[in-house]
């Protein structure tokens, strides 16, 4: 069971990361990460993600050009490619699941490489069609978000984003 006062705490004080160390991540521990995103939720348990793990030095830079350059990918010390499976269903409310099942994935994933001492960052800022050509995603397969995963840079001035008060976002038994 884990500590629900300590897990409050725990997630109130995560935020994104802005700049990994060039560091490298164990594959057991990769693996560890992965075994949560595997866990995660998804509608009617359908599983439709397939996690392209990235930690091979010259594909990190690769990827950080396809996405602008940027240096805080090619220095992180893996990134997960949340890829899907399963495109063509929509839920009865109309919403595609999809997205939202590697979302939990993605939520679950980072949750557990932040509690395992990594910190994290969701880039969802690349040209799709570029990330999957360059990982061979099938035809019709999309890729909705790339997950950093690393070893933060503590001499980097972080900010931490505030939250919305809870009157704001909150109401009972109607809007
Ligand atoms: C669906 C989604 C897409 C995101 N895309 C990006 C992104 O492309 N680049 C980025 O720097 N952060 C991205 N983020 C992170 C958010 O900007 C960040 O979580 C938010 O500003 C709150 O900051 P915090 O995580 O430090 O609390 C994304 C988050 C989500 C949920």
């Amino acid at each position: 069971m884990v500590d629900s006062k300590n897990l409050l705490q725990f997630l109130k004080n995560r935020r994104s990361c802005d700049a990994f160390l060039q560091q490298k991540i164990e594959r057991n521990d990769i693996d560890k990460i992965i075994e949560a995103g595997r866990n995660s939720v998804s509608f009617k348990n359908r599983q439709p993600w397939r996690f392209v793990v990235i930690d091979d030095d010259k594909k990190k830079k690769e990827i950080a050009e396809i996405c602008g350059g940027r240096a805080i990918v090619e220095n992180a010390g893996v990134i997960i490619a949340l890829c899907s499976t399963l495109v063509d269903f929509k839920m009865k409310s109309g919403f595609e699941a999809y997205p939202m099942d590697l979302s939990f994935a993605c939520s679950f994933m980072m949750l557990q490489a932040e509690a395992m001492g990594f910190s994290t960052k969701i880039i969802s800022t690349f040209d799709q069609k570029s990330i999957q050509k360059y990982l061979f995603l099938p035809f019709k397969m999309e890729i909705p978000l790339l997950l950093l995963i690393g070893k933060e840079d503590k001499n980097v001035l972080y900010k931490k984003y505030k939250r919305k008060p809870l009157e704001q976002v909150v109401s009972f038994n109607c809007w």
